[in-house]
């Protein structure tokens, strides 16, 4: 039996707009394990919400197109699912967190029809029952005074208490996979540390798996084992959290990494050294030849203008879309 519970295979997603074709996400795979929580990293534009939103079938189309690939939930092909077949699917197997509640969370609705609302579609319990285990969930993911809240609408909650009724939403029906798109970039940072360790212990509890997205390595090294660096459509860079953390090889990923803040810096006195990635992401629309990010790559050399390369294995676990896998003797010293 395969052990994996979603594989991403050669995935491409396009969108046709009247300036031609962005190619928003271009031959991407990678695959999860039942209980794993992978981190979906890279800067904005880069695809990852067109990456997630693929799996449960909300491109947005058109302008939207799947050119290619295949979607595999635990064997089964999403991408060739009806409209039914998906609807089963979402928010029973497969549930996902967006950035922003209020796009998600019904405004006229009370937050207990809200979080009740699955478990009537997909676990066909009465209201009355789904109720009571809906305010059960509002008070696991600790809302307080949880039964007297279940009438409240969305717009009677802060930002915190709606992104906890978001993951009790998700939570429900109990999901094989969560898909997190910046789950917590909308928070600040108390109320995020709170939400990212109320979702480790869920997942824990339902020993569930989880794609986490996120342009915030610092939350990727909190819950994450591996991740997954995607830049301009593709899979750049993929290993282990630990590996990647220590001995990233692709300049982008350790371009990533520097420009994290340090605490250290400002313990020895020194202004904190936010090093950004010099430049811009290249359009999606333009065709590239080589390597897409050689504009910006500190390495470049020739053949890296010419020629795409080919995500190379490194390590255990690790490959890196990157020449200087085979052209070892061309890396710079690090500046
Ligand atoms: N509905 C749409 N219509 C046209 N283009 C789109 C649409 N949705 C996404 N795109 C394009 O696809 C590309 C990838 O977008 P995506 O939202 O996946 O980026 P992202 O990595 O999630 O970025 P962010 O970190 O800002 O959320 C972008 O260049 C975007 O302009
Ligand atoms: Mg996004």
């Amino acid at each position: 039996m395969d052990p994996k519970l979603l594989t991403i295979e050669a995935l491409s997603v396009h969108f046709h707009l009247p300036e031609g074709v962005a190619r928003a996400v271009d031959g991407i795979g990678f695959d999860l394990q039942p209980g794993e929580t992978l981190g979906l990293v890279g800067e904005s534009g880069c695809g990852k919400s067109v990456t997630a939103l693929s799996i449960l079938g909300l491109v947005q189309s058109p302008p939207g197109r799947i050119e290619a690939g295949r979607i595999l939930f635990e064997s089964r092909n999403l991408l060739r699912l009806d409209a039914e077949g998906l609807r089963r699917i979402r928010g029973r197997d497969i549930s996902m967190i967006f950035q922003e509640p209020m796009t998600s969370l019904n405004p006229v609705l009370p937050i207990g029809r809200q979080v009740a609302e699955p478990l009537m579609v997909h676990k066909a319990l009465s209201r009355s029952e789904a109720m009571a285990e809906a305010a059960a969930w509002l008070d696991h993911v600790k809302i307080p005074a949880a039964r007297k809240r279940l009438d409240d609408y969305p717009h009677q909650l802060s930002g915190g208490m709606r992104q906890r009724v978001m993951i009790a939403m998700a939570m429900v029906c109990r999901p094989k996979l969560l898909i997190a798109d910046e789950p917590t970039t909308a928070l600040d940072v108390t109320i995020q540390a709170q939400i990212l360790s109320l979702m480790l212990m869920l997942k824990s509890e339902l020993n569930m798996s989880v794609l986490l997205i996120t342009h915030d390595l610092g939350v990727v090294a909190q819950m994450a084992s591996r991740v997954v660096v995607m830049y301009a459509g593709q899979v750049v860079e993929e290993g282990r959290m630990t590996d990647m953390f220590d001995q990233p090889f692709h300049p982008y990923t350790r371009g990533l990494l520097k420009s994290m803040p340090r605490l250290g810096d400002r313990r020895a006195g020194r202004p904190p050294r936010l090093n950004e990635i010099p430049g811009t992401v290249p359009s999606l629309i333009e065709a590239v030849s080589g390597c897409r990010f050689a504009g910006r790559c500190p390495h470049v050399f020739d053949v890296c203008r010419k020629q795409q390369p080919d995500l190379f294995k490194i390590g255990a676990g690790q490959r890196a879309r990157c020449w200087l896998k085979r052209y070892p003797d061309r890396r710079k010293p690090d500046a």
